[in-house]
């Protein structure tokens, strides 16, 4: 696995950095939602996804990584198309729902330990045809090796992933680059 994920780093030596970009863009998506800004890194591969026409909400813990993305994001030109709604990503996430707030494409990547609920919510906001990634779902490799031991996040993940691939609304696929994102469409 570790020999793959070099092998793969050293051909294409952005390719995960790429991949919301080009998963956004293929999708066609326009309403993204993101669940863990950061410095803005993600946002900005996202809205180059959907260009002049489309919107990121991004939903972030902390103040000031949100105000970080934002001013990222308007230095990559795409200040005005997003929203940051700080505080626990749970809470924002009812309140969307509640608000009657539909999207065509999740991009999750915050704490590992809400991904389950995370992804629950992303569904119920998902319009029909939607595309659902999650990243880091190898827990560095650690997922597939029963041996090595365990990190902090390989039973979640384990748990996670299995939910994914057996979810009755998702069709999915795990893409095994960096460290792993599973991409799952919802059944219209
Ligand atoms: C891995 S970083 C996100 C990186 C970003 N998506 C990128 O690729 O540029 C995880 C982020 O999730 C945020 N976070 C952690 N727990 C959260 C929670 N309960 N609700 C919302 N955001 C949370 C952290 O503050 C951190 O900014």
């Amino acid at each position: 696995m570790k020999q793959m994920n070099s092998y793969i780093d050293s051909v294409f030596s952005n390719e995960d950095d790429l991949l919301e970009e080009v998963v956004s863009s293929i999708s066609g998506a326009k309403h993204v939602l993101e669940i863990g800004a950061l410095g803005g890194y993600s946002g900005i591969c996202l809205a180059r996804g959907f260009g002049k026409e489309g919107t990121l909400t991004s939903l972030e813990l902390k103040k000031e990584y949100a105000e970080l993305a934002h001013s990222n994001l308007t230095k990559a030109g795409f200040g005005d198309q997003v929203t940051y709604m700080t505080g626990a990503a749970l809470q924002s996430l009812e309140q969307l729902v509640k608000s009657d707030k539909r999207f065509d494409f999740f991009f999750i990547d915050a704490d590992k330990g809400n991904y389950e609920q995370y992804l629950t919510h992303c569904i119920e906001l998902a319009k029909p045809g939607a595309v659902i990634v999650a990243d880091n779902v190898l827990a560095g490799g650690s997922v597939a090796d029963q041996k090595a031991a365990p990190r902090r996040h390989t039973e979640v993940m384990r748990t996670f992933n299995k939910t994914v691939a057996q979810h009755p609304q998702l069709e999915s696929l795990l893409i095994p680059i960096g460290d792993g994102m599973t991409v799952s469409k919802v059944k219209k």
